[in-house]
């Protein structure tokens, strides 16, 4: 469920028109629901915490589906932890208020740099994901005088996910130590005194629609840590990822998060052990939205309507990128039987199309349309390709909205480069 709704006619987000926030703040614009994004949050965690059997699980919000300092704050509120992956992340999720106890690091190339920022800054739990990462991260701990908590992330070669490129736990992908490998690397954690091993850490992709792949990595990865107790080895936590579909109202409805909990109970409940939870999309995609302008509707002879809009794949990236599916809705719909148009913006490549014969009620230009489910995976990944300012983003609340980050003036963008010395 999400708080964008037709109201008299047009789109809103919880009690502001979209109208309204493109009349203040202009187009492109991503606009943001706290009501949304808490409703989320609030479903998934009552979902894990129905089920005695799976304790009180920690739920680290994947930052990367969006990182906006308004964002963080608002699940920052409400309990949520991180999952971070770049010194960037951690500080975001830092300056939001979320605790360093609720962080943690996961990726497979974090820095020496990164590393010691993270064991400075007392985070959580470090996610290693292969031998050299697990040197590295003892160097640093012994410079810097920190035990951390290490969780080892094991591939449970099983992918899954809604796309080629987000998919993570297939046995040739980068992520993470095989189940073999997994077992030697636990054993020199636990050995290395300035380790302190507590765990094993899995993620097998994302917009996974299906509970099958996640059952069965749940099950590998529970028969570990039995194999790894009966070793003689502790095994605390268990940080079981993210990667839970959403609807992008074209796919069947996803598995609900009861439905997700339910299984995760079955699988791992009563181990014994602290579980942690990653979810990202499942938070933010449908909490957010981008709304754009029609430029013109231009009509070829061949009968080919294309809706040009003021957004572009530098600002949404992921039909080019994932040739990913989002329902775009004009923000006030004129009446009138359903037209075919391709969508696109007006980046210099053929890439740059949102969608191709997508039935919509009739455009012209100037009227507004919104790009559903954007609220994840939308802001983070824009660019300023084509030297396009990254869009500003606005969280609502109720009747009352903000500016939560500002488009950027064309100086700014050009001040941050200088001509060399010779030019
Ligand atoms: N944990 C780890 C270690 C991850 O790599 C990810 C996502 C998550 C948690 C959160 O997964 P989620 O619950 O959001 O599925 N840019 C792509 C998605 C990339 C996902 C990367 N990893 C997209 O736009 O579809």
């Amino acid at each position: 469920m999400n708080h964008f709704d037709l109201r008299e006619g047009a789109l809103a987000c919880e009690s502001v028109s979209l109208a309204a926030i493109a009349r203040a703040v202009g187009t492109p614009v991503y606009v943001y629901s706290s009501a949304t994004l808490e409703r989320h949050y609030q479903v998934f965690r009552d979902a894990l915490t129905a089920h005695p059997a799976l304790g009180s699980p920690a739920i680290a919000y994947a930052v990367k589906a969006n990182s906006n300092l308004s964002v963080l704050a608002t699940l920052a509120r409400l309990g949520a932890g991180a999952d971070t992956v770049s010194q960037g992340e951690i500080r975001r999720a830092l300056a939001a208020g979320i605790p360093p106890e609720r962080i943690v690091f996961s990726g497979v190339g974090k820095t020496s740099e990164e590393l010691a920022f993270a064991l400075k800054a007392g985070v959580a739990q470090i996610n290693v994901e292969s031998e050299p990462e697990l040197k590295r991260l003892t160097g640093v701990a012994r410079a810097v005088g920190v035990r951390p908590a290490v969780v080892i992330r094991v591939n449970p070669d099983v992918g899954a996910g809604g796309h080629a490129k987000i998919s993570t736990g297939g046995h040739e992908s980068k992520f993470g130590v095989s189940l073999a490998e997994a077992e030697r690397l636990y054993r020199l954690a636990e050995t290395d005194d300035a380790l302190n091993a507590v765990g094993l850490a899995c993620h097998i992709g994302s917009q996974i629609t299906d509970l099958a792949p996640l059952e069965a990595a749940f099950g590998v990865m529970r028969d570990l840590v039995l194999r790894l107790r009966a070793q003689g080895w502790t095994v605390e936590r268990l940080d079981l990822g993210g990667g839970l579909g959403v609807s992008y109202f074209n796919n069947p409805e996803p598995p609900s998060p009861r439905a997700f909990a339910a299984m995760a109970a079955s699988v791992v409940g009563g181990l014994d052990v602290e579980l942690a939870f990653e979810p990202g999309r499942v938070i933010a995609a449908n909490a957010g939205v981008l709304v754009a302008r029609v430029i013109h509707v231009h009509e070829r002879p061949d009968g080919r309507r294309f809706a040009v809009l003021d957004a572009a794949m530098n600002d949404l990236i992921r039909p080019a990128m994932y040739e990913a599916y989002h329902d775009i809705r004009p923000v006030a719909p004129r009446p009138g039987a359903a037209v075919s148009y391709d969508v696109v913006g007006p980046v210099c490549e053929t890439g740059d199309t949102f969608t191709r014969d997508r039935l919509l009620a009739p455009l012209e230009g100037d009227d507004l349309v919104a790009f559903m489910s954007a609220g994840a995976y939308g802001a983070v990944m824009s660019s300023e390709y084509n030297t396009r300012p990254l869009i500003p983003e606005v969280l609502v609340r109720g009747d009352a909205f903000a500016v939560v980050r500002a488009r950027p003036s064309y100086e700014e963008m050009l001040s941050r480069e200088t001509r060399a010395p010779w030019l």
